[in-house]
């Protein structure tokens, strides 16, 4: 592996800018190939770009203490530049360098969580550049739990600035062949560690409130938090009907995870959902289009028209997380005008999964 170095050195590889060679490298998180490790923390070091896994989806990695690594994740994704990015560590006391302080229920929180897939938000210290921060005096921080990402931040001084690694407003990947799709040309480097273990970015908490605040919920959600350390909020504009209020976290405002089809989200018992669907669908396709179908395990077989995809069962709502990104890019690539999905109001993750389904589908639901 080290021999595509050889090959081509990695300042080549930075001169060539938009049609730089991107190096898609397999790594067993369990058997990590220390040297590859070290020239992926060498191109952080040098202002480059390594996308990674990390246990929720890819991340799109450069240093988070250079300006200019802000600049190029922005640019290489499309991304608004107002829409900040989370640090990762892989340290708890390296957090002490890049906010102002943390508080005792932010430390417990990290206690139980870290790593792992929450993100807290902080003041800001000096270090932080605000390139980083979308211009913003505060910083959302996160540890991630992945022997990859772990060791890559390590190898890369200790500050890495990642959002998803996904073009901007794409769904957000879990594979790294999802990383390709969207950035190869653009980044160094992909680590392919397989594919992701959750597949929904991680829960944001903001302490930056007077009482701790869900900005982005995911697969800790509001009662784990709370078991922990007590009374947590949700961001009125995540749960609002009212579109005069916005969500607080600059990119839960921006259409997301949108696929190419209009999505439309059917709300309601399984038997009264699956009549509905098939009902559209055959009204989609008496007008000609083609029609994609997001069942589970338990519900395939009632579909017998459109093309019908399992997102996984409700005896495990793991599965549909962990599948739901992936799911939406296979219909790009499918070619269907119309998508109809049923609702996944899980007991643990169905806030978070809920909250990617209706963004992607323009919060377009039917209640039956
Ligand atoms: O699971 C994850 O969190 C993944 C992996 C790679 O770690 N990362 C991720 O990053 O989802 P991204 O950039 O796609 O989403 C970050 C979210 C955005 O909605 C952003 O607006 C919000 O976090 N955010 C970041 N810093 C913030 C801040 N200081 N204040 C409020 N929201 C912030
Ligand atoms: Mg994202």
């Amino acid at each position: 592996m080290g021999a595509v170095f050889s090959i081509l050195g990695i300042a080549d590889v930075k001169r060539k800018g938009e049609k730089m060679e991107t190096k898609v490298i397999r790594m067993d998180p369990a058997q990590i190939d220390q040297e590859t490790m070290k020239k992926a923390g060498a191109i952080l070091k040098q202002g480059g770009l390594v996308a990674f896994p990390t246990e929720t989806v890819y991340g799109l990695g450069g240093n988070a203490l250079d300006e200019q690594a802000a600049e190029k994740i922005y640019s290489a994704k499309g991304r608004p530049s107002d829409n900040p990015l989370i640090v990762h560590i892989a340290e708890f006391s390296d957090l002490d360098r890049i906010v102002q302080e943390v508080p005792e229920k932010a430390k417990k929180l990290a206690e139980a969580f870290w790593p792992g897939p929450l993100t807290m938000i902080f003041p800001k210290s000096k270090e932080v550049p605000y390139g980083t921060t979308g211009g913003m005096e505060t910083v959302a921080v996160r540890m991630p739990n992945h022997p990859l990402a772990l060791a890559l931040i390590r190898a890369g001084g200790g500050y890495v600035a990642a959002p998803s690694a996904n073009t901007s407003g794409r769904p957000s990947p879990t594979r790294a062949s999802h990383v390709e799709e969207d950035l190869c040309g653009k980044i160094d480097m992909i680590l392919d560690g397989g594919e992701v273990g959750i597949g929904l970015e991680s829960t944001i908490v903001d302490f930056t409130e007077e009482i701790p605040t869900i900005l982005r919920p995911g697969y800790i959600n509001q009662s784990m938090l709370e078991a922990v350390i007590g009374s947590v909020q949700i961001d009125r504009g995540l749960i609002s009907s009212d579109s005069e209020v916005h969500p607080k976290a600059p990119g839960m405002k921006y259409r997301h995870y949108a696929p190419k089809a209009n999505l439309t989200v059917v709300e309601g018992t399984p038997e009264a959902v699956q009549e509905e669907i098939r009902r559209r669908t055959r009204e989609k396709i008496e007008e000609g289009f083609q029609v994609g179908i997001i069942a589970t395990e338990e519900s395939l077989s009632a579909y017998p028209e459109g093309i019908v995809k399992c997102i996984g069962t409700r005896k495990q709502e793991e599965s549909i997380a962990r599948h739901l990104f992936g799911v939406l890019r296979e219909f790009d690539d499918s070619g269907v005008q119309y998508i109809f999905s049923e609702a996944f109001d899980t007991p643990q993750m169905g806030q978070a999964i809920m909250n990617r389904l209706l963004k992607a589908a323009g919060q377009q639901k039917i209640k039956v």
